[in-house]
């Protein structure tokens, strides 16, 4: 008879935990949250602070330096930034093998695991110097990619980073601007999509960010270990959300159809879930979708639209918070539920909602790979399993089977 957890190795204390709902991978001083109190903290800064008063920059060179910079340290971050921003020239060249409707998630997993083919010079993630110059070009690049990705599915010809405007006017210009007509940065569209980057920007060991780590405990290189991040925040139960939970907005479509969509929430029976609603580590309102919710309003005010798919958020909202199944399992609206509704305000379609995620997650990954990697205590990721398949059994050859 074999000890079927000897021969596994699997002796000694062991801990069964499927989805880590209780086991720390790691230890970090990036980011905090209170699921219970509805608290997020970037180094110690509240996110509601630092989405009223910050910049995106500013939250981007805190969460990879650990400090708020000095305005010099904040000048000479975003020049760096900016002179990063161009990507190889021969990098539009993996665009043009997408088909013409891949989603441009699909687009982004390809060309940024790319990028490690075009920057030899900073892959070697035990030299600092490298691993800085890697995360850089990973914050700089990922605007003018994801303004490529953009570009590629409307058919219009990738326009230049122009590095005299802000990161995330840009990032605004090289998507919605086209060659040889002038293009205003309107300054509430800029400052609101600041705002929802800064947003995005960190969220501790989210299943990305996790994905991440792990990919690059094995010392895989930065430009990999991010497209294995984007990867993972396709999925409709992470990153994916803001596109699913606007497609549920649409088809609720008045108000007067929620109560069907709350039903089908609550039946067990039905796959159906509420988008943009419920989180793993938030069993209060999310900190960011207070801001998101105040910063729809500023966004219609300044564009001067409405969108009758906001009135039924709100009234989803309600209903749902007033509901004991809603209640009693502490599910609120997270950042995803109001962010689709701005970002189609903006001019965005939902298929570019988990870019801009992504392109504000970015930094946060890199902050996260960088702490990484110098933690001493630092080792190969490598999760250990339950076995609950068949013990030790002999081989019969197929024509005795
Ligand atoms: N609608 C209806 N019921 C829900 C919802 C929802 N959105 N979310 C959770 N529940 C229910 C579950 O059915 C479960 O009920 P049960 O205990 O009777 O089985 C209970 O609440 C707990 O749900 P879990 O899935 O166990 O919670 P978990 O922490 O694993 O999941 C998650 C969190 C994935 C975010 C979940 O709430 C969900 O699927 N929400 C919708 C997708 C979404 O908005 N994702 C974005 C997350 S935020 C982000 O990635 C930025």
């Amino acid at each position: 008879v074999v000890d079927i957890r000897k021969l596994y190795g699997q002796t000694g204390a062991f801990t069964y935990d499927p989805g880590f709902t209780s086991t720390a991978s790691c230890r970090s001083e990036i980011t905090y949250i209170d699921g219970d109190e509805g608290v997020l903290l970037h180094r110690g800064y509240p996110i509601g602070e630092l989405a009223e008063q910050s910049s995106f920059m500013e939250v981007a060179y805190l969460l990879l330096n650990g400090e708020l910079p000095s305005a010099d340290e904040l000048d000479g971050f975003s020049r760096t930034i900016s002179r990063h921003t161009m990507v190889h020239e021969q990098l539009a060249t993996f665009f043009r093998g997408f088909r013409r409707d891949a989603h441009p998630m699909a687009i982004m997993c390809g060309v940024v695991g790319a990028l490690s083919a075009f920057y030899h010079d900073s892959t070697d993630i035990h030299d600092p110097q490298q691993r800085m110059i890697a995360s850089h070009r990973l914050i700089a690049k990922i605007p003018t990619i994801a303004a490529m990705a953009y570009k590629y599915s409307v058919g219009q010809p990738f326009l230049y980073p122009d590095n005299s405007l802000s990161y995330t006017g840009n990032f605004l210009r090289m998507t919605f601007g086209v060659p040889a007509e002038p293009y205003e940065v309107n300054p509430a569209v800029e400052k609101a999509m600041d705002r929802i980057f800064i947003l995005h920007a960190d969220h501790e060991q989210n299943a990305s960010t996790s994905t991440v780590r792990l990919a690059g405990s094995s010392g895989a290189n930065p430009f990999a270990c991010m497209a294995a991040g984007i990867a993972c925040l396709w999925g409709p139960a992470h990153g994916g959300a803001n596109e699913a939970a606007l497609n549920m907005l649409h088809e609720i479509g008045t108000p007067d159809r929620i109560p069907e969509y709350i039903a089908r929430a609550k039946d067990k029976n039905d796959p159906f879930r509420l988008m943009g609603f419920g989180h793993r580590v938030y069993k209060n309102y999310d900190p960011r979708a207070t801001v998101m919710q105040k910063t729809v309003r500023e966004v219609f005010e300044a564009l001067n639209v409405s969108d009758p798919v906001f009135e039924t958020a709100l009234k989803l909202e309600e209903i749902a918070l007033n509901d004991p199944y809603f209640v009693e399992k502490k599910l609120f609206p997270n950042v995803d539920f109001y962010s689709g509704v701005i970002l189609s305000a903006i001019g965005f379609p939902t298929s570019m909602f988990t870019v801009l995620f992504a392109l504000a997650r970015t930094v946060g990954w890199v902050a996260q790979w960088n702490e990484m990697i110098t933690d001493p205590d630092q080792k190969i990721g490598r999760p250990r399993q339950l076995y609950t398949g068949p013990t030790q059994r002999s081989y019969t050859p197929v024509g005795e089977r």
